[in-house]
């Protein structure tokens, strides 16, 4: 392992910030991870450990030590007739851990596809897409205390999954390093289903338990002409769709959403209806007593989308999506963010939290 100074992150996080670690080191293993442990007590500084930087703001230059997470494995823990249990080491990237689970023939993460960031990051803020959460798929999660050094496992209930939550995102946070994850997921033999009961597409799609009603996924599987859907090609309509709505961070810097989908309670609901009838909104079980709002569609109604002010904007396409067009710093988004944030409690009395994690 390397201990290097001053080292540039500007392609180490998606927003591609000009900024610097004061120190940096690379863990390219399980093993690397603990040793690096071993020295917590001599370490008096900040440290920051980072995966894919994909869901990071830094408002300047990191003054401490940036441990860079990149161990990497797949292995099979278990496995039945029916699923399959296995785990993946923190470093692995998630979108090829997805793409490497979808040609095993195996069902749970396909609408995950094409998220950026390591596996590691995914249960911290229990990352979703396309009506699907990795709460769903996931069994454990391996974590070591970093100021004990003792390692742990969570179960699923344990870590306290909820929209864009877990307990990593709240009392856990900066606490634990997560070391891997076990997912469980379904065995599907597709070309199996289809030869031996001739079903039509949504009988095999209800057959696999594949995840088709959310947004488009119907629609452009039918514009693939995949009339069987199967989880290669939900993936692939996944991907599409993605590739049409969000910008890549390789031209573009951002880091995904830049604030939650807020969360109203029915009081508020009924205060705001008749005032924006035009207001999208998705009951929320248990009861439909609250109401999910697209934060997108607030944003877009206060006039901000395609907002630019130097280098820092608002996406053309996504309002959501805060972008940095070549040399935004840090707090130039940050101001931008802001300023979004008060304008939408102005107008809607709602308040948006960021789900990027500021890093000062
Ligand atoms: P990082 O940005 O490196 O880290 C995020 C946080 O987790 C930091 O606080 C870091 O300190 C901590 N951390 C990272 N690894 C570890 C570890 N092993 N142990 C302890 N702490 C750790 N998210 C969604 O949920 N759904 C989407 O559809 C989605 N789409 C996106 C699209 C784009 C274009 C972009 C840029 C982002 C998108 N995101 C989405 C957000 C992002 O991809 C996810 O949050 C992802 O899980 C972040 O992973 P990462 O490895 O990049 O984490
Ligand atoms: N909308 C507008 N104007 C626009 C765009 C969207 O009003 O210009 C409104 C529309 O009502 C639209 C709604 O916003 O129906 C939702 O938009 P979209 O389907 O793009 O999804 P989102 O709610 O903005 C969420 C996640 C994404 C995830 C997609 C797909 C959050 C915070 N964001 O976005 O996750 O990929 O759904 O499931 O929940 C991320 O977390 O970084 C992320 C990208």
């Amino acid at each position: 392992m390397h201990l290097d100074q001053k080292v540039s992150l500007k392609t180490l996080h998606t927003f591609g910030m000009e900024v610097e670690a004061r120190y940096f080191v690379e863990a390219k293993t399980h093993s690397e991870v603990l040793t690096l442990l071993n020295y917590r007590h001599m370490i008096h500084m900040p440290i920051l450990f980072l995966g894919g930087g994909s869901n990071v703001l830094f408002t300047g230059d990191f003054k401490g030590i940036v441990i860079r997470i990149n161990s990497k494995g797949i292995v099979i823990r278990e496995e039945d007739q029916t699923h399959v249990h296995v785990t993946a080491e923190a470093g692995e990237n998630w979108d090829e851990f997805v793409q490497y689970c979808v040609n095993q023939g195996w069902a749970g993460l396909e609408n995950l596809s094409m998220i950026p960031g390591k596996v590691g990051a995914a249960p911290i803020q229990n990352i979703g897409a396309y009506g699907v959460e990795v709460k769903d798929s996931i069994e454990s999660v391996q974590v070591v205390d970093i100021s004990t050094g003792k390692q742990r496992r969570f179960t699923n209930a344990e870590c306290q999954f909820g929209y864009r939550d877990s307990i990593f995102k709240r009392e856990l946070k900066g606490k634990v390093i997560i070391l891997n994850v076990t997912f469980r997921l379904r065995k599907i033999d597709e070309s199996h289903d289809e030869r031996i009961s001739g079903l039509q597409g949504d009988k095999v799609a209800e057959r696999s338990l594949l995840r088709l009603d959310y947004g488009d996924i119907r629609e452009e599987l039918e514009n693939m002409g995949a009339t069987v859907p199967t989880i290669r090609s939900v993936r692939e309509a996944v991907c599409n769709i993605r590739r049409r709505k969000l910008p890549d961070p390789a031209e573009i810097g951002n880091a995904g959403s830049f604030f939650k989908n807020p969360v109203i309670d029915r009081e508020k609901m009924e205060l705001l209806q008749p005032v924006f009838p035009g207001m999208p909104f998705y009951p929320q079980s248990p009861a439909s007593q609250s109401f999910k709002i697209p934060a997108a569609w607030l944003i877009d109604q206060c006039g901000w989308k395609g907002y630019r002010s130097g280098d820092a904007g608002v996406h053309t396409a996504q309002p959501l999506v805060l972008v940095n067009y070549g040399n935004s710093t840090g707090l130039q988004v940050l101001s931008l963010a802001n300023q979004i944030m008060d304008s939408v409690y102005q107008k809607f009395g709602i308040n948006l939290e960021p789900e990027v994690n500021v890093i000062s």
